[in-house]
């Protein structure tokens, strides 16, 4: 962006302009690269030797803040006329067929942006989107996950709009990425939906990097369409029990004869998701697989039976599976291979399993598991404290 606005079209130019300014070219690149704003004496001499003005850079670079907000929608009438030749053209919409179904719903193989653009406004209940990250990864479906950073997030923007339009008034829509991306995704989505809550999943996802902290959590945005969403029912956890010896794993001093026995509240800071490593659990070869427990939870909390549920990143299918388990309408589409989403539904008593197993330790102070354990030890459970 920052090229493009100081009108630097290759390398020759760049070098020139890194001299004849003083600033180092590492720097240029990075406000390029990273999509920043220069600032403090780089902005100064920016701004000297181009004779462009702050509001301009700001422009051109698309780093706007509050105030160039403000004077954008004062004007925009006017800003409107004059940029309407250059608006986006909208690809025209494409036929496209299911190619699987299920009595609660629809798999699509294609372009989600496509799909969604054939979907009627307003109709979807929930929607959960897992894009790929951009990390350089190979996905089956080939596709480019190494873009920079200004395609990414315009890509994430059209869906993400797209998402937005179909979703219903009370609908809600997660959206799972690294925090990187997720804090410009919630600063696009604040302008059209309530912030619900900003949910860190703690789950290491790369090794430890030189210079930085360990990236131990992905974030998940939560939204709804309009003042709060239709469906709001977190299922409740069970209190922090060592899984050797049954014990608490935090002291609950003179409260325990307050909790409730129907499990703790859910905060936003969710420790209990695990990471879909092993084998018996994979449904397709290498990793972005989310767990049957993600989307339990997510689907539990913010749908309820026969509502539609909408995944425009099929992946592995885990969406799809757990929503027609849960009784939801679904409808699904992934830009790669679908047979292993498919083969995911000819084995659907596995997922089924997993997650009544998963739900089986759910809403409820102590799970079975440990019930009669704790007994056995002399430890307290709910019961203890009933006359
Ligand atoms: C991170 S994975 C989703 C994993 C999924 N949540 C699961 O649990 O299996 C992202 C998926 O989106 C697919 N994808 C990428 N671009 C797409 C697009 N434009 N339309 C539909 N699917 C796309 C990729 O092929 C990949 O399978």
């Amino acid at each position: 962006m920052l090229f493009k606005a100081l009108q630097i079209d290759n390398t020759r130019q760049l070098n020139l302009f890194a001299k004849k300014t003083g600033i180092a070219l590492k720097r240029l690149q990075y406000y390029n690269d990273a999509h920043k704003m220069p600032s403090g004496t780089d902005l100064e001499i920016i701004l000297k030797e181009t004779g462009l003005s702050e509001i301009q850079l700001m422009l051109a670079t698309g780093c706007l803040n509050q105030a160039l907000k403000s004077l954008l929608s004062e004007n925009a009438a006017h800003i409107s006329r004059l940029l309407s030749p250059v608006e986006k053209k909208i690809s025209s919409q494409k036929d496209m067929k299911p190619v699987f179904k299920t009595d609660l719903g629809q798999l699509y193989q294609g372009d989600c942006l496509d799909l969604l653009r054939g979907i009627e406004n307003d109709g979807v209940d929930l929607i959960f989107a897992d894009p790929p990250f951009n990390l350089n990864k190979l996905y089956p479906s080939k596709i480019n996950d190494n873009l920079k950073t200004s395609p990414y997030l315009s890509w994430c923007e059209d869906w993400a709009f797209e998402c937005t339009r179909v979703l219903k008034p009370g609908g809600s829509l997660f959206i799972w990425n690294l925090p990187k991306w997720n804090l410009h995704m919630a600063e696009f989505l604040n302008s059209m939906l309530t912030f619900r809550h900003w949910i860190s999943v703690d789950i290491k996802y790369s090794l430890p990097i030189r210079g930085r902290l360990y990236p131990s959590h992905y974030s998940l945005l939560y939204y709804c369409k309009g003042e709060k969403p239709d469906t709001f029912k977190p299922d409740r956890l069970p209190m922090g029990i060592c899984p050797r010896c049954h014990g608490d794993l935090k002291d609950y001093g003179g409260y325990k004869d307050k909790m409730n026995p129907n499990g703790v509240n859910i905060s936003d800071v969710w420790l209990d998701i695990p990471p879909v490593r092993h084998a018996k659990y994979k449904k397709r070869n290498g990793s972005n697989e989310l767990s049957v427990k993600l989307l339990d939870r997510i689907i539990e909390m913010a749908s309820k039976e026969g509502d539609l549920v909408f995944d425009p990143f099929g992946g592995s299918g885990t969406t799809y599976a757990v929503s027609e388990l849960k009784n939801r309408r679904w409808l699904g589409v992934e830009i790669g291979p679908v047979e292993g989403i498919i083969n995911r539904f000819q084995n659907i008593d596995e997922d089924r399993l997993n997650l009544e197993q998963i739900r089986k330790d759910i809403n409820c102070l102590i799970p079975e598991k440990h019930y009669q354990k704790r007994l056995d030890q002399g430890l307290w459970t709910p019961e203890s404290f009933r006359n």
